[in-house]
C-alpha cells in the first residue's frame, strides 16, 4: 500500500519541485504569490538543480510511495561554514525579473543580516526554504519532514536557523526552536520570525 516517505530530492524530482512553492503558498498568501509568480517555476527548478548536488544541501522531499516524483512537501536545509557570509543560494542564484526583486531582495536581507548576527562563529544548518502542498496540508507531513530535519542536525551536533513567516511560528516552536527576533519587512510584506533550534 502506498505510504508517505521521507526521501533526499533528486534529479528526476525537479519538475515537480519547481511548481512545490506555488502548490504550497499561494492558495493562502498573496505576498508570496505577488514576489515568486507561478512563471518562475524553471527558476526553482535551476535552482535545487543545484542545491540537489551540493553536498552542503540536504533538499529533503516527501512524496507517496507509488508516485515517488510527486512532490507534495520539501524541507531544504543548507550547512554553513562557521565564517560563512550571505544567504547561500538566496544569493549565488538570483531568481529571475518576473519575481518581485525588490520584495526578494528585502527578504534575503533580513536573512543575512540575522543569519550572520545569531550564527556566525560556528558551523550550523539554515532552513532554506520549507512548504507543503496546500492540497495535503494538515496530515502530517511537516511535521515528518522536520523531524527527519531535527534527526539531521541531532547527528551531527548542529544547531538549526530559520527565518520564518509569522504563520509558521507555533509550527517551528513545537519542534524546540526559540524565537531571537522579529521583524515586519517594509513596505508591505508579512512579519518574519528569526528562530534557532539548538541541537541536542
Ligand atoms: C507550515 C507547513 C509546512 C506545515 O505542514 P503541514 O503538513 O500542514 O503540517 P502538519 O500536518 O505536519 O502539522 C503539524 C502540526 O503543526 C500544526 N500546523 C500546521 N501548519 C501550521 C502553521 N502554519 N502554524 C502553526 N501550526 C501549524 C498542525 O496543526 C499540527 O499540529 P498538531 O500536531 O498539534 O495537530 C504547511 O502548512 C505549509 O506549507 N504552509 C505554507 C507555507 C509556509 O508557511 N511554510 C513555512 C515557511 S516559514
Amino acid at each position: 500500500m502506498s505510504h508517505a516517505v521521507v526521501e533526499l530530492a533528486q534529479a528526476p524530482d525537479l519538475p515537480s519541485i519547481g511548481t512545490l512553492h506555488a502548490r504550497a503558498y499561494h492558495p493562502t498568501r498573496e505576498w508570496h504569490r505577488r514576489i515568486f509568480p507561478t512563471s518562475v517555476a524553471p527558476w526553482w527548478e535551476y535552482k535545487y538543480s543545484l542545491d540537489i548536488a551540493d553536498p552542503n544541501n540536504y533538499v529533503l522531499k516527501i512524496s507517496f510511495s507509488d508516485t515517488p516524483t510527486t512532490v507534495l512537501g520539501l524541507l531544504s536545509l543548507r550547512k554553513y561554514a562557521a565564517n560563512e557570509k550571505g544567504a547561500g543560494r538566496w544569493t549565488s542564484c538570483l531568481p529571475p525579473p518576473e519575481a518581485d526583486r525588490e520584495a526578494v531582495d528585502t527578504m534575503v536581507k533580513a536573512m543575512i543580516e540575522h543569519r550572520e548576527r545569531y550564527m556566525l562563529g560556528r558551523v550550523h544548518l539554515c532552513i532554506d526554504h520549507f512548504g507543503v502542498d496546500d492540497a495535503y496540508q494538515g496530515r502530517g507531513m511537516g511535521k515528518t519532514l522536520m523531524a527527519k530535519a531535527c534527526e539531521i542536525a541531532d547527528a551531527e551536533g548542529l544547531d538549526i536557523f530559520v527565518e520564518a513567516n509569522e504563520f509558521a511560528e507555533s509550527f517551528y516552536k513545537s519542534f524546540g526552536f526559540e524565537e531571537e527576533d522579529r521583524l515586519a519587512l517594509p513596505p508591505d510584506g508579512v512579519t518574519q520570525c528569526f528562530l534557532i533550534r539548538r541541537a541536542r
